[in-house]
């Protein structure tokens, strides 16, 4: 057995559910859904009371779109593929006055969500005065060639930080919104939050959304929070293959990157970075039995960890667990919570889905 990715279904069905906590969500489902799958997780999400969504790449829109045909799908990324958004009646997002000079032609019927630059700045409107300009612009077009104001829309970079850049960040997102407000228009949606600052605050005044990511697929965005709020839905395990006896000496792994310095015990376990377990991840423990023991070594797919009497060949490796949940790595810095997901490799991983619990 090499390593295997178990997905609980109703799980993730659960998690999705709960963080939304009766607010209108739109899951971000990105990068293969966070690499749960973007079928599965649509699927599940759909089943979770979810009807919008949001995700970077054409390519994914499209997917989403043949699983869904009510939902309103959110491409956050800007696009200049105007046909294809038109067909599949797709949301964009409009990032710039740039943007807008450059393409307002092309923008006729199509649904936008004006972006707020903000702290986080990755594209956006730097100010007001810029939308006021697109929105002078508009009026003065015939209705059928205007584009659909549906939504205002910025992104908190700081959110998961307790620095007071978060607090900046939304100031600043807040004031641009009251400034809208002074006009008479309501866009449908109006969307700001992660999961950081949803769990922070609760939904912001005169929004009307959340934009969850990591809280839907159960990993908590900071530490200190509760268990149950962040029901984690997958386990990531592999098998003792060998046990060997150790001597104080005796180097194991590329270049003796193991020596242990006193007689010991090691087990050999077939999983290993080619899989997705990140360096950084095989500095900490793993779970077997039920205990933790110390990873030693990793190779491509192999890892070394040292172990005790208690532990036999075929006994389970978890790397993740609930017991070993993958925020305890993210908060001990192995990395962020998406980036251990997204490098989990499933040509070589096993990916199991439970629909048990
Ligand atoms: C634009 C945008 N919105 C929302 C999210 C969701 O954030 P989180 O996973 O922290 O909930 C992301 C995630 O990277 C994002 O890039």
């Amino acid at each position: 057995m090499s390593g295997i990715l178990t997905i609980d279904r109703k799980k993730l069905v659960l998690q999705a559910g709960q963080i939304q906590n009766g607010t209108p969500t739109i899951a971000v489902v990105k990068n293969n859904a966070y690499n749960f799958g973007l079928e599965f997780a649509v699927r599940a999400f759909l089943d979770a009371g979810i009807t919008a969504f949001a995700t970077t790449s054409l390519k994914e829109a499209e997917k989403i779109r043949s699983i869904t045909d009510q939902s309103m799908i959110f491409l956050l990324n800007p696009t200049t593929e105007f046909e294809a958004v038109r067909g599949l009646d797709l949301s964009i997002t409009l990032p710039s006055l740039t943007y807008y000079e450059k393409y307002r032609e092309e923008l006729s019927r199509i649904s936008i969500h004006i972006e707020y630059a903000g702290l986080f700045n990755r594209s956006g409107f730097d100010n007001f005065k810029e939308v006021e300009q697109v929105l002078h612009h508009q009026a003065q077009m015939n209705e059928v060639e205007r584009f659909f104001l549906e939504g205002l829309w910025c992104h908190f970079g700081y959110a998961d930080e307790f620095d007071g850049n978060y607090e900046i960040e939304r100031k600043n997102w807040l004031g641009f919104l009251a400034e809208f407000d002074r006009l008479d228009m309501t866009p449908e949606y109006v969307h700001a939050q992660n999961t950081a600052s949803f769990v922070r605050d609760g939904i912001l005044p005169g929004h009307t959304h959340t934009r969850l990511g990591i809280g839907l697929y159960g990993s908590k965005p900071y530490s200190g929070l509760n268990d149950e709020l962040f029901v984690q839905p997958f386990e990531l395990y592999s098998s003792v293959v060998q046990i060997r006896e150790m001597d104080e000496n005796m180097p194991m792994g590329y270049g003796g990157s193991f020596v242990a310095g006193r007689k010991t015990k090691v087990a050999i376990v077939d999983i290993g970075y080619g899989d997705g377990v990140l360096r950084k991840r095989a500095e900490y423990d793993c779970l077997i039995n039920g205990r933790r023991y110390p990873i030693v070594s990793l190779m491509m797919s192999h890892m070394i960890v040292e172990v005790d009497e208690e532990v036999s060949v075929d006994d389970k490796v978890f790397i993740y667990h609930p017991d070993m949940r993958l925020d305890e790595y993210t908060f001990k810095g192995v990395g962020a919570n998406s980036e251990q997901l997204a490098t989990l490799n499933y040509n070589t991983l096993t990916k199991e889905i439970s629909h048990e619990s």
